[in-house]
């Protein structure tokens, strides 16, 4: 199976955990994209569909569901979305889609977090994929500079504006071996929007799809 392969398989196990009635926050990316795709030929019933970005919206449109907002709903039951590092901890990088600031909130209005992933997003340590971190404009330089400081190497994620009108920098070669540490140091710097790290609200659960089948892991769980 080929990775688009495994990323449908992982969305064919979250469709299972969608029950009648839900109120339902859905990610932004290909995986998802994939999950979209399935919640429109499957069309359970939701009490309501909140998206993390207007690709999504636009997505969701197409099969007929209009997103709603979290200011009607209140918390959510639960959110869908997928990853770019996920480790088995449920700590995830996000952002590679530049949606990483909705998806932080969504995340943290939702009952339960499911992410779905395929295997080669799977790390022990995050930190190979560049960190995404949303700035405000005016912001960016003062705050490469300071990311410099923290020993990572900022690259401005030139020409991509995010649905809140600011700007990414990808950052390269953050020691994340303590990535709770460091989400709540780089949530400090004046000018940060969002970093795309999730470990003060990491995933409840992870599908993640491999060449024998879809793993379940809840890490939170007591075994
Ligand atoms: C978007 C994200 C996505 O979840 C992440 O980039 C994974 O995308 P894909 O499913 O296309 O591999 O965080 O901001």
């Amino acid at each position: 199976m080929d990775q688009d392969q495994l990323k449908q398989a992982a969305a064919r196990a979250a469709l299972e955990e969608i029950r009648e009635g839900m109120l339902l926050g859905i990610g932004t990316g290909s995986t998802v994209n994939h999950f979209i795709d399935l919640l429109g030929r499957h069309q359970p019933r939701l009490a309501g569909v909140v998206s993390s970005s207007e690709a999504s919206t636009e997505r969701l449109r197409a099969i007929h569901l209009e997103p709603t907002t979290l200011n009607e709903t209140g918390d959510l039951d639960l959110y869908i979305d997928g990853a770019d590092e996920a480790t088995r901890q449920g700590h995830l990088i996000k952002g590679g889609g530049g949606a990483l600031t909705r998806e932080k909130i969504i995340a943290a209005a939702s009952r339960r977090f499911i992410c779905i992933v395929d295997e080669s997003k799977l790390r022990g340590v995050l930190g190979e994929f560049p960190l995404p971190i949303e700035v405000i404009p005016m912001a960016r330089a003062y705050v490469s500079r300071e990311l410099v400081k923290f020993g990572g190497r900022p690259e401005w994620r030139s020409g991509f504006i995010t649905d809140n009108g600011n700007e990414i920098l990808d950052v390269h070669g953050l020691d994340l071996l303590n990535a709770a540490e460091m989400e709540r140091r780089l949530n400090q710097l004046a000018g940060v929007v969002t970093v795309g790290l999730f470990t003060r609200r990491p995933a409840d659960v992870l599908l993640i799809a491999g060449a024998r089948g879809v793993e379940r892991l809840e890490p939170g769980k007591p075994a």
